[in-house]
């Protein structure tokens, strides 16, 4: 099977059955990111638990309008987070969260930046205080404009 036809397998896998999909309720973080390159938004919510005295990533949910691959690297980047904490979850760049997609053809990766703006959204310490009940309750409302404006993330080419 070729590099190509490998990574079509995989997504179409992912999409067959997208892990943690969809919005939380009672989430602690929220990020939501749009990108300026292809106009797609994401968003990821994310709960904690305590585990061993640290707070750790207890699960994370998300939802796009990305495009498949950005639904299968949320997919699995949802999993890769669970159990780590925010600092652990922020040294994860796109290519550790699209892992288990395997390299991803340089015209898709600016998708999993995608997954890693919302993820550092979310997550980034210097962050304000998401009021999650403020927010629009799905991300059809955000982009149809009744939520905050998303942060804009410029996508920058991997090397
Ligand atoms: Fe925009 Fe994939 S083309 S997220």
């Amino acid at each position: 099977m070729s590099e190509k036809d490998e990574f079509s397998h995989k997504i179409e896998e992912a999409l067959r059955n997208p892990r943690n999909l969809g919005e939380m309720e009672g989430a602690d973080a929220v990020g939501t990111v749009g990108s300026v390159d292809c106009g797609d938004m994401l968003r990821m919510w994310v709960k904690f638990r305590e585990e061993g005295g640290k707070r750790v990533i207890d699960r994370a949910t998300f939802q796009t309008f990305g495009c498949e691959t950005a639904i299968a690297v949320a997919s699995v980047a949802t999993e890769l987070i669970a159990g780590k904490t925010p600092e652990e979850a922020l040294k994860m760049d796109s290519r550790e969260l699209s892992a288990p997609l395997g390299p991803l053809p340089p015209v898709k990766i600016h998708c999993a930046q995608l997954v890693e703006g919302a993820l550092r959204s979310a997550l980034a310490p210097d962050s304000t205080p998401v009021n999650t009940e403020a927010l629009a309750p799905t991300l059809l409302e955000s982009f149809q404009g009744r939520d905050a404006k998303p942060k804009q993330i410029k996508l920058e080419p991997q090397e």
